[in-house]
């Protein structure tokens, strides 16, 4: 076996956790969690992957908080889920993968039918597009003290998931939600300390990782999911994630993973190949969001062509700039794309549609150096997240199915 792959392939250490290769599924919400409860197809799908090999996976979008939530039918972290939660966790130790759990919140980007607040809450004032149709459409900016409020929220939330006996967290600073809301000037546009310079715009993002921090100890492992670029103009860009990363790792962060884009305003960037208006477009049930798709839709989902390790060159800025941890992600589907990011320095690889269309990836590529993934980036399955039964890979349909 060449020497990048024997390095992926063999134990890893991650602040004190053992994962038996650097293979981590990566957070892909899955739409299983009806009501906010974990479905035995919920913990199928994660149970197969976990049998495929992988040293760790992910329960993607653990909502901080009842209102950080997108939709009612996400797991929010409270004592309602403990054994949902507890039952989840021993049945992925059970096949030998590590569990993670997704620390999320939403902000103003939420179309939840069961919202406590009176609004969605961001960094500032903003017309919520995803909650139009939902009675939702203003969201409006917090305050200090409902920071300080989240702030707790999230420290609060972290210690719940190290109870129920996840052996990591994985903090979303990235794709558009709350954090991602104060860390981007495109949608911060606050006058406090928290908005302007990069330092002020971090704030919120490094008062969260103090509050989880400390809820979890220092022998707990932390990773950080951010955008490396928004992809839009005014927004978050390459050159500032690097200070972004460094700023993460003075926090305390153990591994940063460096993926791009935002669902609220350029969901493209971070999956690449086929648009997924076409099949969002047939699942949208509401006629008045299925014109407005229509409307903005072209200028939404741009033409981003799949490429293998398409975030590479980006990542490698961030790999240089930090010494902690980092995680590459972002079209990874053969044995040589493992071995490339592998001989770039990079500390773990995750994977999202590659163990959709083959959970088996894994141990497949551990012993075979020219494997190739038949995973096409059509973007189906990402389509799929709000449809009844969740998503599955189209042309894998059974990949996950109840025995
Ligand atoms: C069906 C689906 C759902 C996703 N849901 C999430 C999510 O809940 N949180 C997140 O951070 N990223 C999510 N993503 C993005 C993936 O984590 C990952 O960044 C992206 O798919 C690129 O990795 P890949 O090329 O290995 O698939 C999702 C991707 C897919 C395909
Ligand atoms: S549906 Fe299957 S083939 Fe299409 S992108 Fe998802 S995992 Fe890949």
């Amino acid at each position: 076996m060449p020497d990048p792959l024997q390095k992926c392939f063999s134990e890893a250490r991650l602040n004190g956790l053992t994962l038996r290769n650097r293979l981590i599924k990566a957070a892909t919400f899955e739409g299983k969690s009806k009501g906010g409860r974990i479905s035995p197809e919920l913990t199928r799908l994660h149970q197969r992957i976990g049998e495929g090999g992988v040293g760790m996976t992910t329960l993607a979008y653990c909502a901080a908080e009842a209102d950080g939530r997108i939709h009612e039918h996400m797991l929010y972290m409270h004592e309602g889920i403990r054994e949902d939660l507890e039952r989840f966790i021993a049945t992925m130790h059970a096949t030998g993968a590590k569990v993670s759990g997704q620390l999320g919140h939403c902000g103003n980007f939420s179309k939840n039918r069961e919202f406590r607040g009176k609004r969605p809450m961001g960094a500032s004032r903003a017309i919520n597009t995803l909650g139009l149709t939902y009675g939702l459409p203003f969201a409006g900016a917090l305050t200090k003290p409902q920071i300080r409020e989240r702030v707790a929220v999230f420290g609060r939330a972290a210690d719940f998931m190290k109870s129920v006996g996840f052996d990591a967290i994985e903090i979303h600073f990235g794709h558009g939600y709350a954090i991602s809301q104060f860390i981007s000037p495109r949608t911060n546009q606050r006058k406090d300390e928290y908005g302007g310079p990069l330092g002020n715009r971090m704030r919120f993002a490094l008062e969260v990782l103090d509050a989880v921090r400390r809820a979890v100890g220092d022998d707990f492992p932390l990773l950080g999911k951010i955008s490396m670029s928004d992809g839009v103009r005014g927004g978050t860009s390459y050159d500032d994630a690097v200070e972004i990363a460094a700023f993460l790792e003075k926090g305390g962060i153990d591994v940063i993973i460096c993926s791009g884009g935002t669902s609220s305003m350029n969901p493209m960037l971070l999956f690449r190949g086929d648009s997924l208006l076409p099949g969002l477009l047939k699942q949208e049930k509401n006629p008045i969001m299925k014109i407005g798709m229509k409307l903005v839709g072209p200028k939404l989902f741009r033409d981003y062509p799949y490429e293998e390790n398409y975030f590479l060159e980006q990542a490698k800025r961030i790999r240089e700039r930090v010494q902690c941890g980092v995680c590459y992600i972002g079209g990874v589907c053969t044995s040589e794309s493992i071995a490339t990011v592998m001989s770039e320095g990079f500390d773990f690889i995750q994977l999202g549609r590659g163990l959709l269309y083959d959970p088996d990836m894994p141990d497949r590529a551990a012993i075979d150096s020219g494997y190739k993934n038949g995973c096409s980036h059509c973007n189906e399955c990402a389509t799929l997240i709000d449809s009844d039964d969740g998503i599955l890979c189209v042309e894998q349909p059974v990949n996950f199915t109840l025995t």
